[in-house]
Formats: C-alpha cells, structure tokens, sequence
C-alpha cells in the first residue's frame, strides 16, 4: 500500500476517471484497507464521480464549497497559506467520507474534495516557496505530505493507500502532488501528441534532457538539491484504446509501442530515474518483453458504459447493463461494453500494491 500520483503532462487521458476506478476498485477488493483520494485538480472531476456523479456528485461538491471552512483542499492549502513553515497537523479536518454521500462506492473510501480555488491559491503557494527560510521551497513542497501523514495519524497510522488525481499542467499543486507521491501511475492515450506529453513527464520530473543544451526544470533541480524521493514509475497506462477495427488497433499499437520504446530506453539509460519493481518479491526485468510486462498496461474503452459510470457515479465494477438514465435522457449500457474494462480494470487493481 502506498501513494500514488496519477500523472500525464496531458489533458483527457484519462486521470481523473481511472483515479475514481481505481480507487473504487481497490476499496472494494480490500473491504479492510482504507482508501484516500486526494483530489489535486481544480476541476475536481474526480470528486464529482466519487460523489454522485453529473447530478448527485455536483449537488454535494456545491453544498461542500458553500461551506465554511471548506472542507476541501483548499481549505487545507488556505490554512498553509497562512502557517506555511510549519506543519498545522490539521489535515484529518479535511476529509470527506464518500459513501455518505454516494453508497455506489463503498465506506472505506475517503476524499478530499477538489476545489476550484486551487487555481486562485497557487501563486500564493509559489510564493511562499521563495521566500521564508532557507529550505522554503522544501517546506512547502512538503505540504501534501504532511496532510497524508495527519490523516494517517487519525487512522492510527493503518496501512492505506493513496490516490493523488492531479492536474495535466505542471503547475505548484502538481509538483506538491508527485513530492507526496511514492508512486507514478502515467495514464496516455494513443493518439499523436502522446509521445510528447510521455517526454514532458520525463523531463519535467526525472530531468531528462532531449537535447544536451535544455534547461531542467526547477523542480528536478530542487528536490535533487534537497535530496527529496521522486515518485517510482510504476506503471504507464494506455487508456481507452478501442479495436474498433484493423487499422484503428494497429494506430494504437503504434503510439503504445513508441511510448514503450520511450520509456524503455529510460529504464536502460544509466540515470536516476526511479522505478518500482512490482509486485515487491518480482525480479527485476531483464528483457524488454519482462519490462513491458511489469510496466505497461492497457485499459480498454468502455463507451458508453464509462459515460453511465461516472455520470451517475457508480464504479463500473458494479455497473449493470440495462437502461440507465442520465440527465433526463435514458442511455442503454451494453453488457459487452462492461466486459471490455471491468475484468481490464479489476487486473490493473490487482497489480496496485
Ligand atoms: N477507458 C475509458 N473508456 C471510456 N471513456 C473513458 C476512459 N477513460 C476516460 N474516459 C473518458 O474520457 C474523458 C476524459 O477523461 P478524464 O476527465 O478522466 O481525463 P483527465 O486526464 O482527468 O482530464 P483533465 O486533464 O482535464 O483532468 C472523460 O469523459 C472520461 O469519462
Ligand atoms: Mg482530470
């Protein structure tokens, strides 16, 4: 059990959605672990399944941002704002207890809500990391840390595991996400711009350089100055690849196997870009075919049964076919749409330590 960041430099591949599977998932195959989403995007997508969905989900997140203080994680950053260098060990008043909202997802699920504000709070965050003492930078990138280690406090320091849904730019909330996170989860899709986006997270976290004369990002630079972990890739994610017919499932497969290559040739490369060898008593690969098999892993498109589950807020692993109704309009959910992901996501948990 640990944390993991679900992270691409990219818009709509995916993020937001497998972190509400994934998290629903693993509390449903773990019934005696508890499960904490951390919602670090301001769109707060996540929370929005988690919660209910379209309707249900954006009635309960309106009713938790009407609140005051925001039970959200904006109402965590605003009290860091305001003690930024010292920890205010409050991040147990944070969290929200998603069944009570949505008894779709199962009790031992735990949130804390995204917020929107975040976007407003973040050249607040930015500056405090420049000034303060010395290691304020440090400090302050540590902030998402400290709310986990609160939270776990409250849980007597039980075993958990964390999903961080993070925001595709590389703003301060994201960089304070993958300094919390112990694990990457890269979520791609296979489309053209895909092979770049997998470059970005290369660069931006691990410093990878595609030309000798690039600047490394400031956030490689620091945490490598204060010998702070960066998250392990664990694992890289096709999502929503569809073999709609031969040529659409040869295209994806291209995109899948240039970001493999990609993302090999790190592996290969005398660096310091970590990886976590799963599960914990596996060797290490030593053929590309033995790495693809530890790190890659495709999750298929389940059309509209996908829209049904997170419109109406039920994991899709306990999503039934039939006619559903979303927003007025009713919308039938194929079975063999559910087979495509459910068996696909409840393998992809498996694999989640
Ligand atoms: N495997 C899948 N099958 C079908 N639909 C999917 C799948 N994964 C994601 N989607 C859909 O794709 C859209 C984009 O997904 P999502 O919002 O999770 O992306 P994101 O990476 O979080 O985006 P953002 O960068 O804006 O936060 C959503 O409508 C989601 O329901
Ligand atoms: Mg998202």
């Amino acid at each position: 059990m640990a944390i993991y960041a679900i992270w691409n430099n990219k818009g709509g591949v995916g993020k937001s959605y497998l972190t509400f599977q994934l998290a629903s998932e693993y509390a449903r195959q773990h019934p005696d672990r508890k499960v904490l989403v951390i919602d670090l995007c301001p769109q707060a997508n996540s929370s929005s399944m988690l919660l209910g969905g379209m309707e249900e989900g954006e009635k309960h997140l309106n009713s938790i941002h009407g609140q005051q203080p925001r039970i959200t994680i904006s109402g965590y950053i605003s009290e860091r704002i305001s003690s930024p260098y010292k920890p205010t060990n409050s991040g147990a008043d944070y969290i929200t207890q998603v069944s009570l909202h949505n008894d779709k997802v199962p009790s031992n699920v735990y949130l804390v809500v995204g917020d929107e504000q975040l976007e407003l709070q973040s050249s607040r965050v930015s500056g405090a990391t420049k000034n303060g003492p010395d290691d304020g930078w440090r400090i302050v990138h540590l902030w998402i840390t400290d709310l986990i280690t609160d939270i776990k406090r409250l849980w007597n320091n039980e075993e958990c595991c964390v999903f961080i849904d993070c925001n595709p730019s590389f703003s301060i909330y994201t960089e304070l996400a993958l300094t919390a996170a112990e694990r990457l989860l890269i979520p791609f899709s296979a489309d053209g711009s895909s092979k770049r986006a997998i470059k970005a997270v290369l660069s931006l976290v691990y410093g990878w350089k595609r030309q000798s004369s690039d600047t490394q990002s400031e956030f490689f630079l620091e945490t490598a100055r204060y010998k702070m972990s960066l998250p392990a890739i664990y694992m890289y994610i096709g999502n929503r690849l569809t073999q709609m017919n031969n040529s659409s499932a040869s295209a994806f497969r291209t995109v899948v196997n240039e970001i493999s290559e990609e993302i090999y040739s790190v592996w290969q490369s005398p660096g310091n870009t970590p990886f976590c060898i799963h599960p914990s008593n596996a060797i290490r690969p030593n053929t590309k075919k033995s790495f693809k098999n530890m790190f890659q892993f495709e999750v298929n498109d389940a059309n509209t049964a996908s829209v049904v589950s997170g419109a109406l807020g039920i994991p899709i692993g306990i999503l039934t076919a039939g006619q559903k109704k979303v927003a007025g309009i009713t919308i039938t959910v194929n079975q063999t749409q559910l087979d495509k992901q459910v068996p696909n996501l409840k393998t992809l948990v498996e694999c989640i330590e």
